[in-house]
């Protein structure tokens, strides 16, 4: 496995590579690698002759009081990680080769932001967008895989690429969960005993949600309501962030000419903020 730490490295040596014709799949991630990350990697790997994985914890997806100097970081056992798994090349770039120019540009994202985590993380998906922006630029991958428990990123990524015809295809894959079904994720291993006990209970709710939608029992005008209500009965260390439901990937609610709907929820506790969501087709 090749370490690269600038883009001038990265771009020298991906040249004979892509002179060669092999094709490049791209796993974007700010480290602390867990298992769903690995699953990217597993994905990656089926599709393309070279795999790229970036580490970057990007500043500018961070607001003011977040936890950006905080966020888990342990770039010996990624390296380890990323080598074992197979990725091929790791680009880990300083923020001053990030952002050589400090914020003099920045994607400003317009719609699919204004829900869910967007709306409680003004700028966020502004961040999220621009990096991507400029990692798509410098690893030129033919693929990208992200996680669907980052079920609006993904959103906002197909569209970004979409609106600046970039030619990448995004592939959103399936969130690896925990035997018990808690969603796998790096902040995960904030949470307390009794916080990381009843917090299994999300994915049993949204399942069953789907599971009724399924079989005609729930409408769509009830999902918001009766996963609020079940969520209440059993998250007591949390408090509930959003329960929400939309079109997907629009995020809208004309769910007349939709293909697919998510439910999505997050949950605050105390030093961990927890996401997950079903997807289900219209
Ligand atoms: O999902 C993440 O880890 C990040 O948002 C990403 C896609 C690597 C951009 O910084």
């Amino acid at each position: 496995m090749k370490v690269v730490t600038t883009p001038r490295e990265y771009q020298s040596l991906i040249a004979d590579y892509q002179n060669e014709g092999q094709s490049i799949a791209f796993v974007p991630t700010m480290g602390f690698l867990h298992e769903g990350h690995l699953s990217l990697i597993d994905k990656a790997k089926k599709k393309s002759d070279i795999v790229v994985m970036s580490i970057f914890v990007n500043p500018t997806q961070f607001g003011p009081n977040e936890d950006f100097d905080s966020y888990p970081r342990n770039l010996s056992r990624d390296k380890v990680l990323a080598e074992q798994y197979g990725v091929h090349i790791v680009f880990i770039p300083k923020v001053e080769d990030m952002y050589p120019n400090n914020r003099m540009f920045m994607v400003n994202v317009l719609d699919r932001v204004d829900v869910l985590c967007g709306a409680s993380r003004p700028g966020h998906f502004d961040g999220v967008a621009t990096v991507l922006l400029k990692l798509f630029n410098i690893i030129r991958p033919d693929t990208a895989f992200f996680g669907m428990k980052d079920a609006q990123q993904l959103a906002v990524v197909k569209g970004l690429v979409e609106s600046f015809h970039m030619p990448v295809t995004v592939v959103g894959c399936p969130t690896v969960r925990e035997a018990d079904g808690l969603a796998k994720s790096s902040r995960n291993v904030r949470l307390t005993d009794i916080e990381r006990t009843e917090a299994v209970h999300i994915f049993k709710v949204l399942e069953k949600a789907k599971h009724d939608y399924e079989q005609g029992v729930l409408a769509i005008q009830s999902i918001q309501s009766t996963v609020l209500n079940e969520l209440n009965r059993y998250i007591k260390n949390g408090s509930i962030d959003y329960v929400e439901v939309y079109t997907y990937p629009e995020l809208n609610f004309q769910f007349e000419t939709a293909n697919q709907m998510i439910i999505a929820v997050a949950i605050q506790y105390s030093q961990a903020r927890l996401i997950d969501n079903v997807v289900i087709e219209l």
